[in-house]
Formats: structure tokens, sequence, C-alpha cells
């Protein structure tokens, strides 16, 4: 199987996950769009009554074109269950999201979800985080210096730019910067210091957050319980 059919496999074995009557969080990426693609068909055929709680536009869009009915983080009172892609996960269930620039909505979601699910393919399993560049959410605003700063810091910024040289944006309209970093040593340390910077929104690490990873393996799923 190639990437893209571990990706599917992963999607499909993720909404058997999903009871009728939940709301979920809908991540963004690659994989999740195979795992909106499975959902929408249940929701077809078997008239599961759920709700969608999308992290990004190109989510939102693909819920409702299947007939998954769509809610904001905010019109819900809880979501049971988030089924989300990510970058790169550690042995020891630490993440790096935000390849698609939406890890700010992704980890809103996330947070107010009752349990997290990651989909990945088995290329995103890792011995240490930081081969995948880390990506921060930052303000326009002032973006510049807070570039500085993380060069001084000897943390390898880059802002993401787009083809013809825009740019990326988020959905809130704000800008990416990746930090290559090669290496993380101590995920916890970086957060805590990254977050504390002005101007810096979001960054991509997810620590302590996952309950359960499903692996596309060339010989199936394997679904593993990161914590109950
Ligand atoms: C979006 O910002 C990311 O966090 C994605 O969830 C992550 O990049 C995984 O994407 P793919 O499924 O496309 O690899």
């Amino acid at each position: 199987m190639d990437q893209n059919e571990l990706k599917k496999l992963v999607g499909e074995e993720a909404v058997k996950f999903i009871e009728d009557g939940m709301t979920v969080g809908l991540g963004t990426g690659s994989t999740v769009k195979f795992m909106v693609d499975a959902l929408g068909e249940r929701v077809k055929k078997e008239g599961l009554n759920i709700v969608g709680v999308p992290t990004s536009d190109r989510t939102a869009e693909q819920a409702r074109s299947l007939g998954i009915t769509v809610k904001s983080v905010d019109e819900v009172d809880h979501i049971d269950l988030t089924i989300d892609g990510a970058d790169e996960i550690s042995t020891d269930f630490q993440g790096i999201k935000g390849g698609g620039a939406a890890h700010l909505f992704e980890k809103i979601v996330a947070t107010n979800s009752t349990k997290v699910m990651w989909i990945v393919d088995e290329s995103k399993m890792v011995d240490q985080l930081g081969a995948f560049p880390l990506p921060l959410e930052v303000i326009p605003y002032g973006s510049q210096q807070v570039f500085n700063k993380l060069e001084k810091e000897g943390l390898h910024p880059e802002f993401r730019m787009t083809e013809d040289g825009q740019h990326v944006l988020t959905d809130s309209k704000n800008y990416v910067i990746d930090l290559h970093l090669g290496e993380i040593k101590n995920p916890h340390e970086l957060a805590d210091y990254l977050i504390k910077q002005v101007g810096i929104v979001e960054q991509g690490l997810f620590l302590d957050m996952v309950n359960t990873v499903i692996v596309g393996r060339q010989n199936g799923p394997e679904v593993l319980t990161a914590r109950p």
C-alpha cells in the first residue's frame, strides 16, 4: 500500500469508533479528508445522527457537502471524540501538528473534547520529535520581531510562504512560522517558552493530549492506546 492508501485505511478504521448521537471534532488534512468521506458514507447509509465540529474552513466545506451536520466549537456544549491527523508522533505519544496551518483551531477543538484520536500512516511515527518543522501561528503585527527573537535563540525560524511569495494565512488570517529544529529534546520546556512569547498565538506541539492513535501499517491498522 502506498501512503495514500494507508491514510484511507486509518480514516475508514477511525469512523468505526463514531456512534449514533455523538458530537465529533473533525480535524484537518489529507488523512482526515478520507475519514470525513467515510463518515459521510455512514451518515448517508445508516442515517447516523451526528454533529461534526470542524477545525478548518476546508473540513467544514467537505463535511457540509457530504450532508454532515456542522456546528462551530462555540455552538456545542461538549465534543465526545475528535479525530485528527498529525505530522509526527513520538513513541511516548507526543505530537507535532500544523503542517496544514490549522493547529490553532485543532488545539482548541482537541482540548474541548472528551477523547482525542490521531490517525496517521506509519511514516509519522518517530523516536524523537523535531525532524518535521514545528509550526507556530503568529499575529502579523510584530511578526518580524518574533522571527528575529526566535532566530537569535537559534530556533531556525522560517515564514511559511505560498509559491507566489505571499505569507500563508491561517483561517484566522495569521502568519505561520516553522521552526527547523532537527530534534526536540524537551518538548514541554520548548512549548512553555514558545507560548510565553507575545505574538505567538499557538505552537504546534500537542502534548499529553491524545488518547488513541491508529497507525496505518502494511498489514492493517494498528490501534494504540496512549492514555485511557
Ligand atoms: C493541519 O494543520 C495538521 O495538523 C494536520 O492534521 C497534519 O498536518 C496531518 O496532515 P496530513 O494528514 O495531510 O498528513
